[in-house]
C-alpha cells in the first residue's frame, strides 16, 4: 500500500561561496556554483498527507494557514510532482521552522528540501538524492544543497534542461568539526526576496558579469580548503565571497542593502576578535544576521563577545548537520 502521510526533516544551510543570479529563471538554474555547510540546529519539519477531498494543496506554516504568495509558490512546486508522477492527488502540508522565517536564515532551503523528500514519498517516486536535489532546486536554489549534510557543493551545470544543476556532498559533517554562531540582529521579514534581488542585480549592476566570471576560482579554492581543513583559507574566502555578493547587491539600481547597523557592529567585532588572535570569520546571506564561523574550542569566548553587542537579540549556536531524512510515515 502506498504511503499517504509522511514527515521529513531538512536542515538549513549557509553558503561559504555564495549563489546569486540565475541562468534560467523558469527552471531556477543558477548562474554560478556555490558551496555550503549544513546547520544541525536550524531545521524545517514538514508533514504531508494525501487528502482525497481536496481540490488544491493546503499549506500551513508554523501553525497558521500560509499567505497567498506562499501557497501559490508551493502549489506550483507540487504541480512538478504531479507531472512527474502522473498522479493528480492533492495534499495537506504542515511545515514548521525552528528558527525565524525569511530573515536571511535560508528558511526556503530547509523548507523545499524537506518538502521535496516528503512529497516524493507520498507521490510514490523512488527518487535518488540527486533527483531530490534537482527537484528541491526548482523550489529554491539553495534548497538543492539542503538534501545533503556536512559540506555541499551546488553545481552550476551547463545543460538547458538543468539535470546537471544539482548538489553533491563534498564531505560529511564528521570530516571537520566546525561551529556556527548566528547573531540575530532582527526578526523581521526581509523587504526584497532573493529571486527579485537576483533579477535586479543581473539587470542593473555593472559588476554582475565580473561576479559570474570570478566565481569558479572561489569554488575551486573553497573545495580545497575543505579537503585540506585549512580554516584560515576557508574563513578568508567565505568573507570574500560574502562581501563580493553584498557589493554586487549594493551596486544594483536601486541599490539593495540587507544589513542593519548591528550587522556592521558584529562584522567589526569579529575582525577585532581576529586581531586579538581568535580564528573567527563571518558570512551573511540576504538578510541582516551575521554568521560567525569558528572552531569548537573558541565557541564560548566568541559567543560571550558577540552577545554583548547592543542590538544582538540572541545567538544561535550550531554544529554541522546531517542529510535531509524521513522521520515518520503512515500508510
Ligand atoms: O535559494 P534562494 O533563492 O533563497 O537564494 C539564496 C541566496 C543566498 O542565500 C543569499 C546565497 C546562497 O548561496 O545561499
Amino acid at each position: 500500500m502506498n504511503v499517504t502521510k509522511t514527515t521529513a526533516l531538512a536542515h538549513s544551510n549557509i553558503a561559504l561561496v555564495k549563489y546569486w543570479g540565475k541562468r534560467n529563471t523558469q527552471l531556477n538554474l543558477p548562474a554560478v556554483g556555490s558551496i555550503s555547510i549544513n546547520l544541525e540546529n536550524l531545521h524545517t519539519t514538514t508533514s504531508i498527507e494525501v487528502k482525497e477531498h481536496l481540490k488544491s494543496d493546503e499549506l500551513f506554516l508554523n501553525g497558521n494557514p500560509a499567505k497567498k504568495h506562499e501557497s501559490e509558490r508551493v502549489r506550483s512546486f507540487m504541480d512538478l510532482l504531479r507531472k512527474k508522477s502522473g498522479n493528480k492527488i492533492f495534499t495537506e502540508i504542515i511545515s514548521h521552522n525552528n528558527f525565524p522565517t525569511s530573515a536571511g536564515l535560508a528558511s526556503s532551503a530547509s523548507a523545499f528540501a524537506a518538502l521535496s523528500l516528503a512529497a516524493s514519498c507520498v507521490f510514490g517516486l523512488q527518487s535518488s538524492k540527486e533527483e531530490l536535489s534537482e527537484l528541491a532546486r526548482q523550489g529554491s536554489g539553495s534548497a538543492a544543497r539542503s538534501i545533503y549534510g556536512g559540506f555541499v557543493e551546488m553545481k552550476k551545470g551547463s545543460r538547458h534542461d538543468g539535470i546537471d544543476a544539482v548538489a553533491i556532498q563534498l564531505a560529511p559533517k564528521e570530516h571537520w568539526e566546525l561551529r556556527l554562531l548566528i547573531a540575530i540582529t532582527s526578526e523581521s521579514k526581509k523587504e526584497t526576496g532573493s529571486t527579485d534581488g537576483m533579477k535586479l542585480s543581473e539587470k542593473t549592476s555593472p559588476y554582475y558579469k565580473g561576479w559570474v566570471k570570478s566565481s569558479t576560482p572561489d569554488i575551486d579554492e573553497m573545495r580545497s580548503a575543505i579537503y585540506n581543513k585549512d580554516f584560515q583559507k576557508l574563513g578568508e574566502l567565505a568573507e570574500f565571497s560574502c562581501l563580493k555578493m553584498h557589493g554586487l547587491v549594493m551596486s544594483s539600481r536601486p541599490g539593495l542593502l540587507y544589513w542593519n547597523g548591528t550587522t556592521i557592529e558584529v562584522i567589526h567585532a569579529i575582525k577585532e576578535l581576529r586581531r586579538r588572535g581568535t580564528a573567527v570569520y563571518f558570512t551573511i546571506d540576504a538578510g541582516p544576521q551575521v554568521k560567525a564561523i569558528c572552531l569548537p574550542k573558541d565557541t564560548i569566548q566568541i559567543k560571550k563577545e558577540l552577545e554583548q553587542i547592543p542590538g544582538v537579540k540572541k545567538i544561535i549556536e550550531t554544529p554541522l548537520g546531517g542529510d535531509a531524512r524521513i522521520i515518520g510515515g503512515e500508510s
